[in-house]
């Protein structure tokens, strides 16, 4: 199978990092037996109520999307329909490597518990299917009928093109369009990663592309998603761009809103265009890293506003490839990304899957000091899955006790730490395993560390401290930190502080060591969503 020169080097990294190994589809076609069809069909030795043990192995998460089995990355073609929420993402149907480029497929109802589904689209004769998004076509601009959801991604084959499929089952099955690559090439190296949306005031669809390693994205146009037309390309020097590739783009409009007197977000009025760039190396810390840009949109180009950049939407280490749904009932941006890094993540240690998606976050702009900030907040369903709150302490430490007559699956945990004084705290487990935090009073930042986290060795894992800004100026900070079996992501700062690192302890932290200054530390377990 010939690659161009990015996943070329894709490979090699992954070849380097202990995993990758691509099973060519044309080689070896003899589909794994073991796949899952239909979940939901009792009868399916995958689904997870039907098989003891499944879905409750070591580090699975409780309350995050994994497949039942193989290798996840990119979050793709999200879409809601009709009361549905449709995942699909970058899937190997036959390994636990990166190989086999297919879209898998989830759905929810309530953004929290997931049914799998068949593998919606499957390599054919122009390539692997990469990533890419899904429209629904109210107006039927495309001629596949009013309501038909069309989904748009890129063909990686011998050259990078865009390719189409249509649902007219609201996105359960999908039909190739004969007339693919609707956008060909046969030149370019890097060419990928379409995400369109309808652009009301030119009546427009608008597909954003990335150029890979020339760190660029190109936004062309479309009255009927079938043709499109070149528009512009956003380059820039506001963000170094030395051994980087720029990936998987989304354009959305976000509202701002400022902070109350009361803590609370209250509306501006106003809004601004946001330009998501998943970059891979050039991450906060180390390799990958969703970065953001704030501006103006014309519906043909896009102009950054000049900003504090590079601006993050998580500076953990595993948030990579984030985009986000589109047709959301009442215009919530919610956003989801892959909960892994390109610089190690075919040597996490998950078996029958590899890699989770994050919880679900709606985006917002947040105006802090005259400048917007972009806000990160999981979201509200999480209350779907939550008990109530301990008694809040200012205990230096404290036991996770699960609900009753369970295992500890799952928690969500809070900590209000001051700010004019350098803190430390860690979650541990009894085998001594743990995620350590700090803050810094004179860079205004949380770091976590994961030297001690993990049980398993996990090459290129223990990075450095990976430290995120704590924006604004109360007196104190209070984190709110989601701790499942081998992930833990904190929100803090009215969103503008978000941090997801992935962790591998033998058992779930269940130990909050705290300094005696905290306070207002309290917890509530959260119900596994595989139950
Ligand atoms: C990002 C990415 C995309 C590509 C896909 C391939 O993680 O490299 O640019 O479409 O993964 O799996």
């Amino acid at each position: 199978m010939q690659k161009s020169l990015s996943l070329l080097s894709l490979s090699l990294l992954l070849v380097a990092c202990g995993g990758g190994e691509k099973d060519d589809p044309i080689i070896n076609p003899t589909p794994n037996p073991d796949v899952p069809s239909n979940p939901s069909n009792p009868s399916n030795p995958s689904n997870p109520e039907s098989t003891l043990g499944l879905y409750h192995e070591q580090y699975r998460p409780q309350i995050h999307y994994t497949p039942a089995k193989n290798w996840v990355n990119d979050p793709n073609g999200m879409v809601y329909v009709d009361g549905v929420w449709h995942l699909f993402y970058q899937y190997n149907p036959y390994g636990n490597d990166w190989g086999n480029m297919s879209w898998g497929h989830a759905t929810t109802k309530d953004l929290i518990h997931w049914t799998e589904q068949e593998v919606a689209l499957k390599r054919d004769e122009l390539g692997d299917i990469f990533s890419g998004s899904a429209v629904v076509d109210k107006d039927n601009t495309a001629g596949f009928g009013a309501n038909a959801v069309v989904a748009l991604y890129t063909s990686a084959g011998e050259h990078q093109q865009q390719s189409l499929a249509y649902s007219t089952d609201g996105a359960m099955h999908f039909t190739t369009y004969e007339g693919n690559p609707i956008i060909p090439n046969t030149t370019r190296g890097d060419f990928r990663d379409p995400k369109v949306f309808w652009y009301e005031p030119t009546q427009q669809w608008v597909m954003s592309l990335a150029l890979g390693w020339s760190c660029g994205i190109e936004f062309w146009t479309s009255r009927d998603l079938r043709t499109w037309k070149y528009a512009s390309t956003f380059e820039t020097d506001i963000v170094r761009c030395h051994n980087c590739q720029w990936e998987c783009p989304d354009l959305i409009q976000l509202p701002i809103n400022t902070v109350g007197a009361d803590g609370q977000l209250v509306p501006t009025g106003d809004s601004k265009w946001v330009l998501i760039v998943n970059v891979n190396p050039g991450g906060p810390t180390a390799g990958s890293g969703i970065m953001c840009f704030v501006g103006e949109f014309d519906g043909e180009t896009f102009t950054p506003d000049a900003l504090d950049y590079p601006m993050w939407m998580d500076f953990g280490m595993d948030n990579y490839a984030g985009v986000t749904w589109s047709n959301n009932p009442d215009g919530r941006k919610i956003l989801l990304g892959w909960m892994n890094n390109w610089l190690y993540s075919g040597a996490v240690p998950c078996s029958p899957w590899r890699s989770a998606f994050t919880l679900p976050r709606e985006l917002s702009l947040v105006d802090i000091e005259g400048k917007p900030y972009i806000a990160n907040h999981v979201v509200k369903e999480i209350e779907t899955i939550a008990n109530s709150w301990s008694e809040s302490t200012n205990a230096s430490s404290l036991t996770i006790a699960p609900a009753q007559g369970q295992s500890l699956n799952a928690y969500q945990l809070q900590i209000t730490l001051p700010r004019n004084e350098n803190c430390t705290f860690s979650i541990s487990n009894e085998k001594g395993e743990k995620l350590e935090f700090s803050t810094n009073t004179i860079y205004n930042t949380l770091s976590a560390k994961r030297t001690s986290a993990t049980g398993a060795t996990v090459s290129s894992f223990s990075t450095p401290s990976v430290n995120a800004k704590m924006l604004g100026k109360e007196p104190t900070i209070t984190l709110d930190i989601y701790v499942d079996q081998s992930s833990v992501e904190v929100f803090s700062a009215d969103g503008t502080l978000t941090m997801t690192n992935l962790v591998f302890p033998s058992t779930i932290y269940n130990q909050l060591t705290a300094p005696a200054s905290a306070t207002g530390i309290r917890y509530r377990t959260l119900e596994s969503i595989w139950k």
